[in-house]
């Protein structure tokens, strides 16, 4: 019966990144959700595995990957095939995809490669589209934008393919920084991902190894007044209107979240957050004026600083596809507003149908 047809749902995932794993992991929660009981009546899921040297795998290989445990020996032997030849979806089964589901955390997929390959096959995809990903993942681009909007950030710098060789350079670079921000500072580079290539630095010593660290990911590099604070993030949902779902606190044990604390799993999620509705408030809708300010929509995580001092809120950052595990943020963001995974992934579909 026309109408009836299952919407066939195209899961892209793993991907030439430094979140290749993780991927793997938001994937295989997606997949059981569209194969869950109430959800198998409407979606059947092609997936398609991309390995890390960028081949892409075909469905029956992509799908073991996905309902077998040992994924990463599978992964490891499938990284070997292919890497003397281009394999530019070749062979891939495109055709019979209603609707794309790209998972690709961080570099090649989430930065807008894969929404730009996407728009050439003319189906549907969840997530947003190729300026706001490329932007949300740009952080220079990103906080320069929201400057415009003035939206609240911290103080920054940013300093754009310097040559920190050149002693002269160096010394201006440093000089300024030094004039213009307070210890603590963040470096990070400009393009990267779960903290990979962030230095805090508490010294003057300290900062030209951090900006050599920062630029060995992206010559463009980000310098932030560091405070200390609470974070808190918001999941966003939608087209024209955009909802936003309950909010959410990470805590962890170090420091700041750095690459060991996000995959630590001693980290505590709390939500709601424990924060006052005025707060609550005013960050739903920076929320969604952030993202409207980049041209995000669909779905999105958006991650903010409270101050701990003062109660101020700073926006952090946008994630176009923030991690989708059992324990990732934002599936935990929308079972508290009471959608639970698979009332999620179904209503990701409907929102890029317009439905
Ligand atoms: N200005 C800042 N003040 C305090 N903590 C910060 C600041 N910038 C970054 N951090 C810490 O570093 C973490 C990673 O920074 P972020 O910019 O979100 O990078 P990524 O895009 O890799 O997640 C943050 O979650 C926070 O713990
Ligand atoms: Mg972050």
């Amino acid at each position: 019966m026309i109408g009836c047809k299952k919407k066939s749902i195209g899961l892209i995932f793993g991907g030439n990144s430094n979140e290749h794993e993780v991927s793997i992991s938001s994937a295989k929660t997606v997949y059981q959700a569209f194969n869950s009981e109430i959800n198998k009546e409407r979606f059947i899921v092609r997936s398609f595995y991309i390995n890390k040297y960028g081949d892409w795998l075909d469905s029956d290989s992509s799908e073991k990957i996905l309902i077998d445990e040992s994924e990463n020996n599978k992964t490891k032997k499938q990284e070997i095939v292919n890497r003397e030849k281009i394999n530019f979806l070749d062979g891939i089964e495109f055709q019979n995809v209603d609707v794309w589901f790209p998972l690709l955390h961080g570099f090649n997929g989430e930065d807008g490669s894969i929404h730009g390959l996407l728009r050439f096959t003319n189906k549907p995809l969840v997530g947003c589209g190729i300026i706001g990903s490329a932007i949300g993942m740009d952080k220079i681009f990103m906080k320069t934008i929201f400057s415009n909007f003035k939206l609240p950030q911290v103080n920054y710098l940013f300093f754009q393919n310097e040559d920190l060789n050149d002693k002269v350079v160096k010394n201006k670079i440093i000089n300024e920084i030094l004039k213009k921000l307070n210890f603590p500072i963040f470096v990070k580079p400009s393009n990267s991902g779960s903290s990979l290539g962030i230095s805090k630095i508490i010294n003057e010593s300290d900062l030209l190894p951090a900006l050599e660290k920062a630029r060995e990911i992206d010559p463009r590099i980000i310098i932030e007044e560091g405070l200390e604070v609470r974070e808190i993030e918001c999941g966003i949902m939608g087209n024209s209107t955009l909802l936003t779902s309950e909010i959410g606190e990470v805590k962890y044990e170090s420091d700041w979240y750095d690459y060991d604390s996000k995959y630590n799993s001693n980290n505590k999620i709390i939500i709601p957050a424990q924060i006052d509705s005025k707060i609550t408030k005013e960050i739903k809708e920076i929320a969604i004026q952030s993202c409207r300010a980049l041209n995000i929509f669909g779905f999105a995580r958006v991650d903010f600083f409270l101050e701990k001092s003062s109660n101020k809120i700073f926006l952090n950052e946008i994630n176009t596809i923030p991690g989708f595990t059992k324990n990732s943020m934002f599936p935990m963001l929308w079972k508290a507003s009471g959608l639970n995974i698979e009332q999620l992934v179904a209503k990701l579909v409907d929102v890029s149908l317009d439905l």
